[in-house]
């Protein structure tokens, strides 16, 4: 299964398929609206509108513009999302995490028949190694999960990131900090 996961650039076409997945639970329960300051998604009024998601993802976007966006693509098929920006470009974030410096990735698998069969971890160290490092030109990786997201912090945990530290960023919970040093 592995050996087929690639990365593509997110393009408008794909917007509307992110607006499904952003609505459904196992995503929206870390990414919702209810989960993250800037999350999208959720229940009923909560859903995730192609509007917000253009606003926030789309080429002519209004925020978020260092965030470089990937769909993950599994034998041809999009499975998921994929997305890294440098720690800077947010100092309160890189401040609170103590990551200055750094790249910063995101991730979500959307498609429910692959969540937990291994497959994210394997895409995060694909996306850190062929991605990250050669797009951003730095050499460590965070990712800062809900200090509650034991799935996805293992997941990174397999990918080769370790502990780095617990921190309070504003959002609902505190996140725990993983970094990745390719340098190492
Ligand atoms: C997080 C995510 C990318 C992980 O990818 P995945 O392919 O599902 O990960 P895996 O199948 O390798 O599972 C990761 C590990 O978590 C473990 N795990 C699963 N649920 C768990 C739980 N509730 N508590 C503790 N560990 C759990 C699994 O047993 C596995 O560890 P193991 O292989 O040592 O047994 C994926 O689940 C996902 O996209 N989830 C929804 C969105 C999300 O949470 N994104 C991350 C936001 S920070």
């Amino acid at each position: 299964m592995d050996s087929s996961v690639g990365f593509c650039p997110l393009i408008d076409a794909d917007l509307p398929r992110l607006v499904e997945w952003f609505n459904r639970p196992h995503v929206y329960e870390w990414w919702g609206a209810d989960a993250a300051s800037d999350g999208l998604g959720g229940p009923g009024v909560k859903a995730a509108t192609l509007t917000q998601v253009e606003a926030q993802y789309g080429a002519r976007r209004t925020v978020d513009h260092d965030v470089m966006h990937y769909l993950i693509v599994l034998d041809e098929r999009p499975i998921g999302m994929m997305q890294w920006y440098p720690t800077d470009v947010d100092p309160a974030y890189a401040d609170a995490i103590d990551e200055r410096g750094a790249v910063a990735i995101d991730y979500l698998i959307a498609e429910t028949d692959l969540v937990g069969r291994g497959l994210g971890p394997i895409a995060i160290r694909r996306f850190v190694d062929d991605v990250v490092i050669p797009g951003s030109g730095r050499c460590r990786v965070v990712a800062s999960p809900s200090i509650h997201n034991a799935r996805s912090l293992r997941a990174l945990e397999k990918a080769g990131f370790r502990f780095s530290r617990d921190a309070e960023v504003g959002e609902p919970t505190p996140e725990r900090v993983m970094v990745f040093d390719a340098a190492q």
